[in-house]
């Protein structure tokens, strides 16, 4: 039997990013400016680089102003913080992306509080992350998000099903977990303190993995028929990308799992894209 089994992040990220640009297309129509997304580099970072270059790409293709910002890794806090109050000034500018990790003399935590909440298109201002933690959640942080929309472009609803996010960091573990709360999974956080992870991951129906080491959740910890949704961007020494779930082990295993590269990735840099649509319209109310 050769039933794919691969959930394909990059055609429900493709399909989202034409309903998009879609969108922006009726708004030039109507004589509406374009979404404008800041991106802010600092430092040398390689994959850093590598992600920035194609939010920037990924901008342009849907026809949206996106501005480039690359400053010196040496660049003091104060100066980050300035370019930062000037973008939250500019109106063609709705969307304002500084790229993590920061060199060490920058405090993230100030950078991120700096944003304003409206155009925090990363999720990550506490203003966004309350709203996510409530009701009616506001900007919601890109990964998080692109993982929820892909169990949703395959009908698989978290409602009831018990969901194990390994991992617990500010940008995916978290936010995700919160997510699938708000989907009624019930949600077990897993992360490098946790006692027993095959025991915790021998239940669990949905599996998002964020840990950022290569191949480390092992097929027969799975629960068979599992959905498992591989957060992880690991490159080995030979070159190869690989994600944070031993891909040949865990495919016999599950119902559906995400490639890496193809699986996650896309759909972080399309649901930045829907944060801008979503921040531009909310700002011009
Ligand atoms: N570094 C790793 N992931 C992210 C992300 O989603 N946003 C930003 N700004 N930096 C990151």
């Amino acid at each position: 039997e050769t039933v794919d089994k691969r959930i394909d992040g990059k055609a429900v990220a493709a399909e989202l990013r034409k309903e998009i640009a879609e969108k922006v297309r009726q708004r030039r129509e109507k004589g509406l400016p374009a979404p404008g997304l800041a991106v802010v580099l600092v430092g040398v970072d390689p994959a850093s680089q590598v992600y920035v270059g194609s939010k920037v790409r990924a901008c342009e293709e849907v026809g949206y102003l996106s501005r480039s910002f690359r400053l010196d890794a040496s660049t003091p806090e104060s100066e980050l913080l300035a370019l930062i109050d000037k973008l939250n000034a500019d109106p063609e500018i709705h969307g304002i992306l500084v790229q993590l990790p920061l060199p060490k003399q920058i405090d993230v935590q100030s950078v991120i509080e700096r944003i304003d909440p409206k155009k925090d298109v990363d999720g990550f201002h506490p203003y966004n992350l309350g709203r996510l933690a409530g009701k009616a959640p506001t900007l919601r942080p890109c990964t998080p998000y692109g993982c929820m929309r892909l169990l949703d472009a395959y009908g698989i609803d978290p409602m009831g099903k018990n969901a194990v996010v390994i991992g617990a960091s500010n940008i995916v573990g978290r936010p995700v977990a919160l997510e699938l709360l708000m989907a009624r999974a019930t949600v077990t956080v897993c992360h490098s303190k946790t006692k027993d992870l095959p025991g915790e991951l021998a239940r669990a129906d949905i599996v998002i993995a964020a840990v950022g080491i290569p191949n480390f959740v092992k097929g027969e910890w799975l629960k068979p028929g599992a959905v498992v949704i591989d957060v992880g961007i690991n490159r080995l020494e030979t070159g190869k990308l690989v994600g944070d779930v031993e891909f040949d082990s865990a495919y016999d295993r599950v119902a559906a799992i995400t490639p890496v590269p193809g699986g996650v990735g896309p759909m972080t840099i399309a649901c930045l894209l829907q944060n801008t649509l979503e921040a531009c319209e909310a700002i011009e109310r």
